[in-house]
């Protein structure tokens, strides 16, 4: 069976929707295509931080509503180490700026229900996706749909499917540079049923390794610990995990860990990556197909959302007003932000963490580096502005 849209986009993570919502603003036809059930896309947990841009974003486009009902405003951040505690005012420090504190699967939720309530096409379960004649002007997409063999003509395709995805794939080799780093460390990260331990996220740095407290509602909370990306998960109990935690997070006060079951739990391993260009004959890559950074900054879901903005833009114009400037510049206007956040990502990444091999002289500059954070106010001010999110011109 075929098929004919204007933007063929391949994925329904943050990046495929919302770029399905900016174009349908515009008046412009577009079909995603998702290879997972759209249960287990809205039960996957990610990421927690949307930056002040992201929020206005959804705000803009009507689906910050539950956002805005449900998602706590944060104002500051904690960095934690040698037991205690010291407050980067994101808040002051930004004027103004802050971040929210909102599920990206719930973030999904909102995104295809309000594409569905327009009646746009989202197809889910897609499987065998592959591309075809992407360097000329009808490139196609290829794939089978409830056992169909099914094929959808269009004038782009909008890669927004992932690390993992096909869209990367597609590109010749020798048609792009990768740049890759990958850490010798991962993070377990466990969902557990008890109350916040505290109004902000802590990131601390301990001998032990890093520790994250984040929190995904009054009763569930997010934490994470550093650990061998090759660890096995089954190796990790549950009151080892919670002895772990309350060792990096220990203090001189009177603070103390809120406890309760833990209810999922699971290791990452952690990357930079980046492929340049973004951009392919008629093939546009978008967010994690593009780009990957380690989550100590928080900055995945948001750097997805700032590309999609900037090709949003680039289609608005040229079926708006045939003109093709904005994307031809569409991979060098995304990849100042995104080598910006991989900077800003491996940055917090290697002040946090612990180095296997031990090297002091490390420890000594991460050491020197967090104290001169959180004391001066130059310093602090670049972690938050960065943080929060650049402007999305930047
Ligand atoms: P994805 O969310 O990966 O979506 C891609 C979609 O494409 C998926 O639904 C996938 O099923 C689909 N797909 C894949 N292959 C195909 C195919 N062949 N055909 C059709 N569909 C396909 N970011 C933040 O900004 N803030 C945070 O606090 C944060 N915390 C994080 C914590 C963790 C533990 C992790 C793992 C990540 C975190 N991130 C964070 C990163 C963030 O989750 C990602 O950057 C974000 O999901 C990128 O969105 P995307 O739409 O580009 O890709
Ligand atoms: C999260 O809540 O999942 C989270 C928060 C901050 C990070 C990474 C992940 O830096």
């Amino acid at each position: 069976m075929n098929m004919r849209t204007s933007v063929g986009i391949i994925g329904a993570g943050p990046a495929g929707l919302l770029l399905s919502l900016l174009l349908a603003r515009e008046g412009i036809a577009s079909i995603v295509l998702e290879n997972r059930s759209r249960e287990e896309i809205e039960e996957t947990i990610r990421a927690g931080v949307l930056e002040q841009g992201t929020v206005d974003l959804m705000t803009e486009l009507g689906v910050g509503e539950r956002m805005q009902r449900e998602g706590p405003i944060h104002h500051g951040i904690e960095l934690r180490f040698d037991g205690c505690g010291h407050r980067i005012n994101l808040y002051e420090l930004t004027n103004g700026r802050a971040i929210t504190l909102y599920p990206q699967h719930e973030v999904v939720k909102d995104l295809i229900e309000a594409r569905l309530n327009q009646g746009g096409q989202i197809l889910f379960n897609v499987e065998d996706v592959h591309l075809s004649a992407i360097s000329s002007q009808q490139p196609r997409i290829h794939f089978v749909h409830e056992h169909e063999p099914m094929e959808i003509q269009c004038d782009f395709i909008a890669g927004c499917d992932g690390f993992h995805g096909i869209s990367r794939a597609s590109i010749p080799v020798s048609q792009q540079q990768v740049f890759t780093r990958s850490y010798p460390f991962g993070w377990l990260g466990i969902l557990m049923q008890a109350p916040p331990s505290a109004d902000e996220l802590i990131y601390a740095y301990h001998e032990h390794g890093f520790a994250l407290v984040s929190t995904r509602s009054p009763e569930l909370q997010r934490m994470y610990i550093q650990c061998d990306p090759h660890d096995n998960i089954a190796n990790w109990s549950d009151a080892m995990i919670l002895e772990e935690l309350q060792q990096r997070l220990e203090t001189k006060d009177s603070w103390s860990l809120q406890v309760g079951p833990i209810t999922q739990k699971s290791i990452l391993a952690m990357r930079s990556f980046v492929i340049e260009p973004m951009q392919y004959g008629r093939l546009f890559l978008a967010g994690d197909a593009a780009h990957i950074v380690p989550p100590t900054g928080a900055k995945g879901l948001n750097l997805a959302v700032a590309d999609v903005r900037n090709l949003a833009r680039a289609f608005t114009l040229f079926y708006k007003q045939k003109q093709e400037h904005r994307l031809e510049e569409y991979s060098t206007a995304c990849l100042r932000r995104v080598w910006r956040t991989e900077h800003f990502s491996w940055w917090m990444t290697s002040m946090l963490h612990r180095f296997p091999d031990d090297d002091m002289f490390q420890q000594r500059m991460q050491r020197s580096q967090l104290e001169y954070t959180v004391s001066s106010r130059a310093s602090a001010t670049s972690l938050a502005e960065n943080y929060v999110g650049l402007p999305f011109d930047w």
